[in-house]
């Protein structure tokens, strides 16, 4: 289990990659992102999560040019969007990214969502990409089990990472006990449920015995279910907070109550919707 923010997540090709990430989605581009990854970088974070739909990927791209942190420490993380998929629009989409970030490899490019009829294409782009040496290790996003098994039936490269919704409503238990016998890393977009859930009065009375906050009792939740989370902030102490984690530590008990509050209820998109995918036909 990690304890300490130096600890990395080994993928199945034997990169590592940072436990506790920051999410930028909905970060502005310019000033409030570049701010917000000094901040991160300056409290320990190492790996920040964009994707080419955010639209700060220039923003993040200066914020690592401008941080003291080398290159080779960092783990940069970006996806493609979904109107770019198919073999060479994602060619393409992976070109514009990297031109936009100002980097030459990413650690991380990950399929944002199972476009169907399109996300095998995709794929393969990822592993063209991949074998270029151009990212350090490829993934997914969004995917249940059954496009796992239709993906991995025909990649030549198994998917190293698959980030997905989950928080304590969303548990994804037999994902990622899935996730786990594939050795797919699970990683957790939305970890805090972009705060709907800090009055539960569970995780108050966890924050209360712990002297933590709500947000640091599910993030730590997160790191012993043995899932990778990126919890997006750009307000400076709640950066701190989110990866001041690794000084305590779950009991077993109170880890199962945390899980014992899950719902099965998204926030985000249901990756089978068909009516979430017309918007993009
Ligand atoms: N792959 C996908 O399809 C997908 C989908 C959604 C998200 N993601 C990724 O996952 C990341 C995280 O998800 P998210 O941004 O949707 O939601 P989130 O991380 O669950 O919540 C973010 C919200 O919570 C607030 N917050 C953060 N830390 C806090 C704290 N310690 N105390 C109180 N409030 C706090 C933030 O406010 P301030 O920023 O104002 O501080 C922000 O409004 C995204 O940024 C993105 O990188 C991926």
């Amino acid at each position: 289990m990690a304890s300490s923010s130096h600890d990395r997540a080994v993928l199945h090709n034997g990169v590592q990659m940072p436990w506790v990430g920051l999410g930028v989605y909905k970060a502005e581009d310019g000033d409030e992102v570049i701010q917000a990854i000094k901040w991160a970088i300056d409290a320990g974070y190492r790996s920040i999560d964009t994707a080419s739909l955010y639209e700060n990927e220039a923003g993040v791209g200066q914020a690592i040019a401008e941080s003291h942190v080398p290159r080779e420490e960092l783990f940069i993380t970006t996806k493609v969007w979904n109107t770019d998929q198919g073999y060479e629009r994602t060619l393409e989409a992976f070109n514009a990214s990297l031109e936009r970030l100002g980097l030459d490899y990413v650690d991380l490019y990950l399929v944002h969502w199972p476009v169907p009829e399109m996300y095998k294409e995709t794929w393969k782009a990822l592993e063209k990409i991949y074998n270029d040496g151009r990212a350090k290790a490829i993934g997914v996003s969004n995917f249940k089990k059954h496009h796992l098994e239709d993906l991995i039936a025909d990649a030549e490269i198994k998917p190293m990472v698959n980030q997905v919704e989950y928080h304590p409503r969303l548990t994804q238990e037999d994902l990622l006990s899935y996730c786990k016998e594939k050795g797919i890393q699970l990683e957790a977009w939305r970890p805090l449920l972009k705060g709907e859930i800090f009055e539960e009065p569970t995780l108050v009375e966890l924050a209360e015995k712990y002297n933590k906050s709500v947000a640091q009792i599910i993030l730590r939740w997160d790191l012993q279910n043995g899932v990778v989370t990126i919890p997006k902030s750009v307000t400076k102490n709640r950066i701190e907070e989110n990866i001041d984690i690794f000084d305590f530590e779950l009991t077993n008990k109170d880890m199962s109550r945390i899980s014992a509050l899950n719902q099965d209820k998204r926030n985000g998109a249901d990756p089978d919707d068909p009516e979430f995918y017309k918007q993009f036909d």
